[in-house]
């Protein structure tokens, strides 16, 4: 159960990490629309570390669901379109080490979470998955920290979920936002 305090933007209280994926296809464009989208997060000294590896009709979304743990598995392999989400450890200019860029490249899933729910798309963060596969399976130097996968399609029909899935299956709840406040 969600209550809102205020009038948020429709994105912000519709957004939500659902497991049951339909098996419509989602076009190429909304694909790249979402990239693009996460773009558009802000970063330390616009050094835009987020990369993505793209899993759609291609043998690259095989690769990316054999390297989910079993339970997302259960669910995630019904999404059509996987997406993981790198980020580059290094600053362009100098080679030093970017403190940011995992925080940065999360802002860039919250802006592409954001797109996702106003293009009427889920999409579902993931950390269980195996990040040393995916660094082997596609020969991603240490250059690059693996973040996050994201489960990417259409809500589909609750019932075809495992009964504890089912049972999961609502917006996560929040705390008030008062109780995050620390000090004022
Ligand atoms: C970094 C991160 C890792 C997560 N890992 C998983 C996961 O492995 N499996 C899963 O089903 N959900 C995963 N989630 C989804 C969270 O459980 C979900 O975002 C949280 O319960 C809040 O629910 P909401 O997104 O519906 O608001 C993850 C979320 C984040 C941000």
């Amino acid at each position: 159960m969600r209550t809102f305090k205020y009038e948020l933007l429709e994105v912000i209280r519709n957004r939500w990490s659902a497991r049951a994926f339909s098996n419509q296809r989602v076009k190429k464009d909304d694909i790249y629309a979402l990239i693009e989208a996460a773009s558009y997060a802000p970063s330390s000294m616009n050094e835009q570390p987020w990369r993505f590896i793209l899993g759609y009709e291609n043998d690259v979304l095989l690769k990316l669901r054999d390297s989910l743990t079993s339970s997302n598995q259960e669910w995630a392999n019904q999404a059509p379109v996987l997406v993981c989400l790198l980020s580059h450890r290094f600053h362009a200019r100098n080679g030093k080490e970017n403190k940011y860029n995992v925080f940065d490249s999360g802002s860039a899933f919250a802006f592409l979470s954001l797109e996702a729910t106003n293009r009427g798309l889920i999409a579902h963060p993931m950390g269980g998955f195996d990040k040393e596969k995916i660094r082997e399976s596609f020969n991603i130097s240490d250059e690059y920290d693996i973040v996050l996968m994201i489960a990417i399609g259409y809500l589909g029909d609750k019932s075809l979920l495992s009964e504890s899935n089912q049972l999961r299956e609502n917006p996560g709840s929040r705390k008030s936002f008062e109780e995050n406040i620390i000090v004022e």
